[in-house]
C-alpha cells in the first residue's frame, strides 16, 4: 500500500550538503525568484505565467496534500535556498509517481546538488512512500 501519510507529512531529509525541508508559504519569495529564469522555465516545459497569488495559493495548500510531496532544497552550510523537488502525480493503483526538480539559479548548476537532492527524494519515494515506480519527464 502507498503510505499517503508520508506524502501528507514529508520528512525533512538530510544529505551531505543539503537539507530537503517541506516546501511551504515561507519559501514564497524564493519560488517567485526561481520562476524568473526563462531558460529554466523552458527546460521544465513551463509555459504558463504563474502570478504571485497563484503560487501563494499552491504553497498554502501543500500541507494538506496527501498525493504529492514537495521539498525546498536548502544548503546546510549557509541556509541558502538551492531549489525545489517534488514527487507528484500519484497513481495509487500502480504505486507510481512523477518526479521533478528545479534549481533556484543557473549559477547553482553543475555542482552535484541535483544528484544529491534527487537521490534523497527518490530514496524516500521507494523506501518510505512505498512506490514501485518513479518516472521523470523532461
Ligand atoms: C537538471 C538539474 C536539476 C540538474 O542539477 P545539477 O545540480 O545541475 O546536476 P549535477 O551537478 O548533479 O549533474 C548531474 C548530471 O546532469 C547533467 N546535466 C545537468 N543539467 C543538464 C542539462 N540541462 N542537459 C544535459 N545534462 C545536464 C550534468 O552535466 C551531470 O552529468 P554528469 O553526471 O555526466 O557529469 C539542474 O540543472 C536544473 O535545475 N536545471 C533546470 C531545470 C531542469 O532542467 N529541471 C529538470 C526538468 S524536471
Amino acid at each position: 500500500m502507498v503510505n499517503t501519510d508520508a506524502l501528507l507529512h514529508p520528512r525533512t531529509l538530510n544529505t551531505a550538503r543539503l537539507r530537503l525541508e517541506p516546501l511551504g508559504l515561507r519559501h514564497l519569495e524564493h519560488v517567485m525568484q526561481t520562476l524568473e529564469h526563462q531558460e529554466f522555465m523552458r527546460l521544465t516545459g513551463t509555459h504558463v505565467h504563474y502570478t504571485r497569488f497563484e503560487v501563494q495559493r499552491l504553497l498554502s495548500t501543500l500541507p494538506r496534500r496527501n498525493d504529492r510531496a514537495d521539498w525546498a532544497i536548502v544548503r546546510r552550510s549557509d541556509g541558502e535556498y538551492v531549489g525545489e523537488v517534488v514527487l507528484n502525480e500519484l497513481d495509487v493503483f500502480n504505486h507510481s509517481m512523477n518526479f521533478r526538480i528545479l534549481l533556484a539559479t543557473p549559477d547553482l548548476v553543475g555542482q552535484g546538488y541535483g544528484t544529491e537532492a534527487t537521490n534523497a527524494a527518490v530514496q524516500y519515494g521507494f523506501q518510505v512512500v512505498g512506490l514501485h515506480r518513479i518516472r521523470l519527464g523532461v
